[in-house]
């Protein structure tokens, strides 16, 4: 994936001044950028910063002999992995809709043939306004990837929709733009982090989990195309770009947003740490050690939490099941065991004891065991890495089983 070559075209919204931050997300996953920008854009944002930051000349003529001599239109359109057009303004989406050429950047779009996505940002009621949602739905039809806008106040006073989507969101859906498209059409569900079960009204029982290895999976899955659902327990990490969170906090909950989410789902991977039992009774106000009698101690009566994955295995529908299994000792045999009693397709087994591997590490140490028993070693890999190898299996039985 590092080394793609991506053309960054920059029109004349307000949103310009984000892009400068762009540049810099995109070369910090490797890209090659170069950016073309229309003659409104540079009045927002300045060529030179962009030429310094990526690191190319900048290109915003289409008649200029020095501009054209360095590298022309269409070696440039041709050059391309993707194009990102970011800030989008109406205008450019009117003219990109329209097959219009009359600047270097539309002429560019024109004869480029590698994906293009684009970032609107404009006034809200610019984005509302027919014309626009006319030019979009051409665009959609025709292929063109949209990131954002999102909705928030915008620059021009007003609140609503608009706002260009963030720089690290662009950059994430520029992945999946330019990413194998190995998963598009199936829709894959995945649960993270861990559960909190309620005490009373302030406290509650909860595990390491930081949702890390859920979070790279749903990111990764986004990344081949897939449609990806993430059903999160209380995790600090960014939802990743073009994944739909659903959050929930106790396994009871964690349990019902999976089986609402299942009818859709032909993969689902169980990264969570659900909690195995909850209290009986959750306290609807705080227990306070005043209540006991002096030097007593509080006892908690815990009662099991349903087993989301193996009840997974009862459930009409075809797909493919990832469990996972944190262990502290005799891992692989604890995953074989599992393996038997839960019914999925592949089981991820981690040693949560070992460093550098398990809770809130960003590497892990993981061992595929598979039913009847056959277990694969991997080495320590980035959890990224982790994930892509999972999606690699998950994608070939998906094939095998047609
Ligand atoms: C201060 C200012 C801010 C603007 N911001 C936006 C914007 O955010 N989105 C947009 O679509 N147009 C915006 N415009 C209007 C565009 O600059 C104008 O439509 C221009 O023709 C766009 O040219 P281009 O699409 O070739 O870059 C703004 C204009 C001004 C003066």
């Amino acid at each position: 994936m590092a080394h793609q070559r991506v053309l960054l075209a920059v029109t004349g919204g307000i949103a310009a001044y984000k892009i400068p931050e762009l540049v810099r997300a995109l070369r910090a996953e490797g890209h090659t950028v170069r950016c073309a920008m229309t003659p409104a854009a540079t009045r927002f944002v300045s060529p030179l910063v962009l030429q310094t930051l990526s690191g190319q000349a900048v290109r915003s003529e289409l008649f200029d002999p020095a501009e054209e001599g360095e590298i022309d239109h269409i070696a440039l359109a041709d050059w391309a992995d993707a194009v990102v057009v970011a800030p989008a303004t109406a205008n450019v989406l009117a003219r990109m809709a329209h097959g219009l050429a009359d600047d270097l950047v539309t002429t560019l779009l024109l004869a480029t043939r590698a994906p293009v996505l684009v970032a609107p940002a404009m006034n809200v009621n610019m984005w509302d306004h027919a014309a626009t949602r006319a030019n979009v739905e051409l665009l959609r039809a025709r292929g063109v990837a949209f990131v954002g806008p999102e909705a928030g106040w915008l620059a021009c006073g007003w609140e609503g929709e608009g706002r260009m989507a963030s720089p690290a969101d662009i950059a994430e859906a520029t992945l999946q733009v330019m990413g194998p498209r190995s998963l598009q059409g199936e829709t894959v569900l995945v649960t993270a982090g861990g559960t909190r079960e309620p005490v009373d009204a302030v406290r509650a029982l909860t595990n390491r989990s930081s949702g890390k290895m859920g979070y790279a999976v749903a990111r990764e899955a986004a990344r081949r195309g897939a449609r990806v659902v993430l059903i999160s327990g209380p995790s600090a990490l960014e939802t990743p770009g073009g994944v739909e969170r659903v959050d929930v906090e106790s396994a009871v909950e964690m349990r019902d947003a999976v089986f609402k989410a299942l009818p859709d789902a032909t993969v689902v991977v169980m990264t969570a740490a659900v909690a195995d039992f909850r209290p009986a009774q959750a306290a609807a106000r705080k227990i306070k050690k005043e209540d006991l009698a002096e030097e007593e101690g509080l006892t908690l009566e815990l009662v099991r939490n349903p087993d989301i994955l193996a009840s997974l295995a009862e459930q009409p529908g075809e797909r493919v099941v990832v469990g996972f299994a944190a262990e502290s000792h005799d891992v692989v045999e604890a995953a074989r065991r599992k393996i038997e009693r839960k019914r999925c397709d592949l089981l991820v087994a981690n040693d949560v004891s070992r460093a550098g591997a398990g809770f809130d590490s960003d590497t892990n140490a993981v061992w595929f065991v598979w039913p009847g028993g056959d277990v694969e070693e991997l080495p320590l890999l980035s959890k990224a890495e982790v994930a892509g190898r999972i999606l690699d299996r998950v994608e070939k039985l998906r094939e095998e089983r047609g």
